[in-house]
């Protein structure tokens, strides 16, 4: 397997721009590709805006900074991924717009080129069945904020060769990340422990067991947590948990991941946590 040097990613939204940015912090040539030109917009400002806090706390230096933003360029054009080794898609969480991406990505990469999904919750050997390159596509799924959480899950489908998960460990560490392998099941590693837990933290709530503010105390003194469940679910989005307890419930038919009554009511009611300004606590 040749060696990575160019990295693409696909989606310059919240996940991308992050990836973006720590690839080309850590040296990679990076070509980073929107939809459209406002995201693009936004997704370099996001970057810069970022780049330049690490500047502010000293820990990154204006040089870095500026060699860091010389190695990215940015496009609207699928066809400036052409040269990548390596290319992270980064889009929405759907899965025809993936497998159409992941078919175009096919066809227009180097046979050596790995691509790799940073889905939260979909399958990913179902995107890889859209490509002709099935044993060198794999999950590469990171966590928010990027440049900040170490954590990076590699996911191996069951037709991932073994090159290419060594080739995204390499990759992974390179970026100052910790990877853990996991299987191409719902929710991975992390979200099939968390997502429970905090569906559990919503039934604890909604059966008047503890009010919200005792639930988050007693998980943050008690056990450590930075932060409470009920807090961190309003932080993911109470959207985002709703959609992802619903996949991996369909999938595993366990009521373990059964949305609670009251999630399925905030969110119809619109309450996603910070986003929206009201979740579990208002933030307006
Ligand atoms: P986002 O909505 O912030 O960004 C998605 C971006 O993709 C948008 O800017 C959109 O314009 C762009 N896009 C859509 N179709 C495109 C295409 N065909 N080509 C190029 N760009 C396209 O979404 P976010 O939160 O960054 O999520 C992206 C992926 O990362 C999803 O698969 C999500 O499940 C996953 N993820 C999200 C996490 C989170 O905390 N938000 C954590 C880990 C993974």
């Amino acid at each position: 397997m040749a060696e990575i040097k160019n990295v693409g990613v696909c989606g310059l939204g919240l996940m991308g721009s992050g990836i973006a940015q720590v690839a080309a912090t850590s040296g990679y040539g990076v070509v980073a590709v929107e939809a459209v030109q406002a995201a693009l917009d936004k997704g370099l400002a996001g970057i810069k805006k970022s780049l330049e806090k690490f500047v502010e706390k000293g820990s990154m230096k204006p040089e870095e900074r500026d060699a860091t933003l010389a190695r990215l360029k940015a496009s609207t054009n699928l066809d400036d991924l052409a040269g990548c080794d390596l290319v992270i898609e980064a889009i929405v969480e759907n899965m025809p717009a993936k497998k159409e991406l992941f078919a175009k990505l096919d066809a227009l990469l180097a046979p050596h080129a790995i691509i790799c999904s940073n889905t939260s919750s979909l399958c990913v050997i179902e995107m890889a069945a859209a490509t002709k390159r099935p044993k060198q596509i794999a999950g590469l799924h990171f966590f928010n904020p990027v440049p900040i959480m170490k954590l990076v899950e590699v996911v191996k489908t069951i037709m991932t060769d073994q090159a290419t998960i060594d080739a995204l460990y390499g990759f992974a560490k390179k970026l100052g990340k910790v990877p853990i392998l996991a299987q191409d099941t719902p929710g991975f590693v992390v979200n099939r422990l968390l997502v429970p837990y905090l569906l559990y933290a919503i039934r604890v709530y909604e059966e008047g067991l503890a009010s919200k503010e005792d639930i988050d105390e007693g998980m943050k003194l008690g056990c450590g947590h930075p932060m409470g469940p009920l807090t961190l679910l309003d932080f993911v989005g109470l959207d985002t948990t709703y959609y992802i307890a619903q996949i991996m419930f369909d999938e595993f038919k366990d009521p373990m991941f059964a949305a609670p009554p009251l999630l399925k009511r905030m969110v119809l009611a619109g309450h996603h946590g910070r986003k929206s300004g009201k979740g579990f606590y208002d933030y307006t």
